[in-house]
């Protein structure tokens, strides 16, 4: 995983990726559970949410955009070994939310098809299989529609990567996020038709937080602090 050196402040990106957490046990477990479900996040990544939440020991995170729960059920499981805390994880699981202002035919084809309620139904089933329930309470909504959730310790969005969505995301829920809390912001140079989708919302959140890393794995993704 290639990180970026020179964000500011040097100090965040020590916190997190040099006086990494000594919890391999969390990581063996999450990962286990990842190899049971669908969707996009890297273990490398588990390993830093996993790393952000135990070591701030957080207690409210949210997740914009969950699909087979990859990113969410490592972050719950983290929430578990802390002993305290939860992970709303929101998302409509409805293919008109995920085509709307989709550009790319390629992906208008793929989100158009997909079962989400199926993908939805096989979470719920697997979360119950791991004994996540008390640290997991999904969102049936869009990011749009979700209630708001205030003092969050770790917000992960990752939903619709629209430009108009991604920058709605970014400007409802950063606000909600507590001064030091953390924010990761998936698929940075999402590309569509000519067009860098999130980088609206990314350069908003360069302006509204501080930025100490961004990872390359399977897409590029950042990490910011709340200011
Ligand atoms: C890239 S996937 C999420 C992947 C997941 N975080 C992972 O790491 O595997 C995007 C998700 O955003 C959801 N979505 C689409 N529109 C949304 C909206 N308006 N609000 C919240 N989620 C949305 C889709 O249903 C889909 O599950």
């Amino acid at each position: 995983m290639d990180a970026d050196h020179n964000a500011p402040p040097a100090s965040h990106y020590e916190y997190v990726m040099v006086d990494r957490v000594q919890n391999a046990k969390v990581k063996e477990d999450a990962y286990y559970y990842m190899d049971q479900l669908v969707g996009w996040c890297s273990k490398e990544k588990a390993a830093v949410l996993i790393d952000i939440i135990q070591k701030n020991r957080a207690k409210v995170v949210v997740e914009i955009g969950v699909w087979g729960g990859m990113s969410l059920v490592p972050m719950a499981t983290a929430l578990r070994a802390n002993g305290a805390g939860k992970i709303y994880g929101i998302d409509p699981w409805d293919s008109q939310e995920s085509i709307k202002e989709v550009m790319n035919e390629s992906n208008l084809a793929h989100w158009g098809q997909v079962d989400h309620k199926g993908v939805m139904r096989s979470l719920m089933q697997k979360i119950s299989v791991f004994g996540l329930q008390d640290q997991i309470e999904l969102m049936e909504c869009t990011s749009e529609a979700a209630p708001l959730i205030y003092d969050i310790d770790v917000l992960h969005v990752d939903g619709n990567h629209s430009d108009k969505t991604s920058y709605f995301d970014v400007t409802k829920w950063v606000p909600l996020v507590k001064k030091g809390g953390w924010i990761i912001f998936d698929d940075m140079t999402w590309y569509e038709n000519g067009v860098y989708t999130t980088a609206r919302a990314t350069e908003w959140l360069n302006e509204h937080c501080t930025k100490i890393g961004e990872f390359s794995d399977n897409c590029i993704w950042g990490v910011w602090v709340k200011q």
